[in-house]
């Protein structure tokens, strides 16, 4: 499978950071981003922290559960955690939250705001295995273009 150009991605990103930074269209257009970007997965969005727990934000692909407390999933424990999850089979995290029966992996990121998770960023794949190393480093720094400029 090619490599993702993060280099680019996370150019265009900048670039949408510019022209808007409310955090509605910004995690709207970044997830359209990925989607149009990313070879091989099936969801990519954002969960974001309100009242005390996370709640569905912006994304591309199916239809997903709209909310998940802390420490559940793979999403939760990121949060919980404070700690990127790269998980190559979703079928061996315990809790794993199955929104849709098709994701394999799962790799999921905390995004800050004073100091405290405020929401996470979230990609699925059909395919066992298919977030890297290279994925994480890229959207590490995708999500950092995210926290210097998004608005709350
Ligand atoms: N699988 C996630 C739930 C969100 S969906 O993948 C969109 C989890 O275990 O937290």
């Amino acid at each position: 499978m090619d490599k993702t150009d993060y280099g680019i991605v996370n150019l265009q990103l900048k670039g949408l950071a510019e022209a808007e930074k409310h955090w509605v269209p910004l995690m709207a257009n970044a997830s359209a981003l990925l989607w149009e970007t990313l070879k091989d997965i099936n969801w990519a969005g954002f969960y974001c922290v309100s009242g005390g727990r996370l709640v569905l934000g912006p994304f591309q692909g199916k239809v997903a559960c709209i909310h998940i407390e802390k420490g559940r999933g793979v999403c939760g424990t990121a949060w919980e955690q404070d700690k990127t999850q790269l998980v190559p089979d979703v079928h061996r995290f315990p809790g794993h939250i199955a929104c849709d029966s098709a994701s394999s992996s799962e790799i999921v990121i905390p995004i800050h705001s004073e100091g405290e998770v405020r929401a996470v960023l979230d990609i699925d794949s059909p395919s066992l295995g298919r977030f890297s190393e290279d994925d994480r480093a890229g959207l590490e720094e995708f999500v950092k273009i995210l926290e210097e400029n998004i608005a709350w």
